[in-house]
C-alpha cells in the first residue's frame, strides 16, 4: 500500500519522501507549496497541489492510490511567528490535522506519523528529557503540537484500528549526504541554516540571541539532528506501526546539547569563513538548554542514527547552500 506524505515538497518531507523511494515504497505527495518547492519532488513521485485538510483532493489522491499510511509533515513552524498569529498555528497544526485524522479514518488508513516538536516540553531545565517529562509549552506553536498528540492520543484509544506515533523532534539541521534534498525555503530562522547562509555570503553574518543564560558559555544549548536521521527514526516508526506495535511517542534527538557560540564556531571552521558576528538580546521564548533522551527510539523503535556528528550536519548543510547559489545561478542565466 502506499505512503502518503503531506507536506513533501518541504525540508523534512522532502527528505522523508527520498527515504521512502530507497526503501522501494510507493510515495504519494500532498503539498500547497507554502513553503515547499516544486522542483524537490521526484518526477516519479505523483504529487497534489493543495491543502492536505481538503477533503476534495484527499478523494481525488484516495480514489487513484491504495494509502496505508500517513506521514503528516504539513504545518506551520516558527515559533515567533506562532506568538503574534496564535490562530493561525492551531488552525494549521491542530484543526487541519484533526480534519486529516478524521479523513484517513474514515478510509480505514491504519497508521499516522505526526511532526511533533521538542516545543512541547517548553523550558526542560538542564537535563536531557524523556517522553515522560512534563509537557509545558511557552509559545502557541508548541501548544498547538501538543494538542494534536492529545487528539491522536484520544482518538486512537476510542479507535483500536487507528495507531499512531508522533515523533518530538530537536534541532534539526543538514541535508541529504547525496545532495538530492536540503533546506530551501526562502526565508530561514534556524540557527545553522542562517549561518550556513552566512558563511556562503548570502546574509552579512548572524545575531546571537542572548548570551546570559545558565548554560557554560551563556549561550542556548540545543540538540542538533541530522534531517537524514530524522527520516530513518520516521521509517522505523512506520515499520513498528505496520509490524502491529503500539502508538507511541518519540523523541527525535541525539542526546548531545551545542551552545549556539560552539554551533558558530563550528560552522566557520568547517566553511573556512570568518563571517561577522554580533551580540543581541534573548529572542523572546527561547528555553537555555534543550536536549533529548532518545533511549525510547534507539531501543522501542530499533532508531539507529548514523549521522550523529555536528561537524558532518555543517558540512552537508554548507554544501547545500552552495547547491542553491550554483542553481540560482544557472536559472538566471536561462
Ligand atoms: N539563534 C541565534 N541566532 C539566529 C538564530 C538562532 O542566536 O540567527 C539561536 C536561538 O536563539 C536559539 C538557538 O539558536 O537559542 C536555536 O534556534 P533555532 O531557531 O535554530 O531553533 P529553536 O531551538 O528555537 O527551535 C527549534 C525548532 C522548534 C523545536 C525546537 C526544539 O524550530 O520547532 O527547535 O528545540 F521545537
Amino acid at each position: 500500500m502506499a505512503v502518503l506524505v503531506t507536506g513533501g515538497a518541504g525540508y523534512i518531507g522532502g527528505h522523508m519522501v527520498l527515504k521512502l523511494l530507497d526503501e522501494n515504497e510507493d510515495v504519494v505527495v500532498i503539498d500547497d507549496f507554502s513553503t515547499g518547492q516544486e522542483w524537490a519532488v521526484p518526477a516519479q513521485v505523483p504529487l497534489f497541489r493543495g491543502d492536505m485538510a481538503d477533503r476534495s483532493i484527499l478523494d481525488a489522491i484516495y480514489s487513484e492510490h491504495d494509502i496505508g499510511s500517513i506521514l503528516h509533515f504539513s504545518g506551520s513552524i516558527v515559533v515567533s511567528e506562532s506568538v503574534d498569529l496564535p490562530l493561525k498555528y492551531y488552525r494549521e497544526n491542530s484543526c487541519k490535522t484533526l480534519e486529516l485524522i478524521d479523513y484517513a479514518a474514515g478510509k480505514q488508513t491504519a497508521h499516522f506519523i505526526y511532526s511533533s516538536s521538542a516545543a512541547v516540553y517548553g523550558a526542560p531545565g538542564l537535563e536531557p528529557v524523556t517522553e515522560t517529562a512534563p509537557s509545558a509549552p511557552e509559545s502557541p506553536y508548541g501548544t498547538s503540537k501538543l494538542v494534536t498528540e492529545w487528539m491522536l492520543r484520544d482518538f486512537a484509544a476510542s479507535n483500536p484500528a487507528f495507531r499512531y506515533a508522533a515523533l518530538r523532534y530537536f534541532n534539526v539541521a543538514g541535508a541529504d549526504p547525496l545532495m538530492r534534498a536540503g533546506q530551501s525555503s526562502g526565508v530561514s530562522t534556524h540557527l545553522i541554516k542562517i549561518a550556513a547562509e552566512a558563511a556562503t555570503g548570502k546574509r552579512d553574518g548572524l545575531q546571537i540571541f542572548g548570551d546570559d543564560f545558565e548554560t557554560p558559555d551563556g549561550t542556548c544549548v540545543r540538540d542538533y539532528i541530522h534531517v537524514t536521521d530524522l527520516a530513518d527514526a520516521h521509517y522505523c516508526a512506520l515499520r513498528h506501526l505496520r509490524a502491529g506495535g503500539p502508538s507511541v511517542v518519540a523523541n527525535c534527538g541525539y542526546g548531545s546539547g551545542y551552545s549556539v557560540r560552539q554551533v558558530v564556531d563550528a560552522v566557520k571552521a568547517v566553511s573556512g569563513v570568518d563571517f561577522k558576528v554580533t551580540q543581541a538580546p534573548r529572542r523572546p521564548g527561547d528555553a537555555a538548554m534543550i536536549v533529548a533522551d532518545s533511549t525510547f527510539a534507539r531501543t522501542k523503535l530499533g532508531w539507529s542514527p548514523e549521522l550523529d556528528n555536528l561537524e558532518t550536519i555543517i558540512r552537508h548543510a554548507l554544501e547545500w547552500e552552495h547547491k542553491l547559489i550554483d542553481r540560482q545561478i544557472e536559472t538566471s542565466a536561462k
